[in-house]
């Protein structure tokens, strides 16, 4: 018990004289000029040094890292229009066009053929219908059998639609088609899309 109270005396004197050393620091730093901190030629160079190297590997670096990462954060071919038949060619039987896609997944890019059926409905509206069965994927055709007259027919296991794309048989669903867009006396595709057509 007698220690603790010697070292408690110990700790009060030792503070009292650390203040008492502080205060009298203080008043004679306040006789002195200010000390002013110079950059020693060492740390100049240092901080230049890292600036610079920092800044060019910045410079090499980033493209890299822009040119990695691009193509992923890219939308795949959203909004991207392909000019496909001249509107006076389009009838109210459908027809087969062919026209060629650029697509980009990712870093590869390719070039897809792709076919749509085009025809334009009474009041002139234009649609065009993906030939992609969707059933399990087949391509189909237009009026291709007598027992299936002004129909799509699919020849892996007939299914059928009506010129809307109505699936009749075997398939779940109508058939997709693509965005449409109108411009200076031409049919331009879109992406593919459910179909709308069918009520
Ligand atoms: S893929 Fe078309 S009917 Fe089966």
């Amino acid at each position: 018990m007698i220690n603790v109270i010697e070292m408690v005396n110990e700790w009060s004197a030792k503070g009292v004289e650390d203040c008492m050393s502080n205060q009298h620091d203080e008043h004679e730093s306040s006789h002195k000029p200010p000390i002013r901190k110079e950059m020693s030629r060492r740390q100049f160079l240092t901080y230049t040094l890292g600036g610079a190297t920092a800044f060019m590997v910045g410079g090499v670096t980033l493209p890299m890292v822009r040119f990695a990462v691009d193509p992923i954060l890219q939308k795949k071919g959203e909004g991207a229009f392909v000019k496909v038949a001249e509107i006076s060619k389009i009838t109210s039987e459908p027809q087969e066009f062919s026209f060629e896609l650029q697509q980009q997944d990712g870093w590869y890019s390719s070039t897809a053929s792709l076919t749509a059926w085009i025809r334009k409905d009474e009041s002139g509206n234009i649609y065009a219908l993906s030939p992609i069965c969707k059933h399990l994927g087949c391509t189909i055709g237009w009026n291709t059998s007598k027992d299936y007259p002004d129909q799509y027919l699919c020849p892996c296991h007939g299914a059928h639609y009506t010129k809307d794309g109505k699936q009749l048989a075997v398939a779940s669903k109508p058939l997709d088609e693509y965005k449409v867009m109108l411009k200076d006396d031409w049919v331009y595709l879109g992406e593919v899309v459910p179909n709308t057509i069918v009520k």
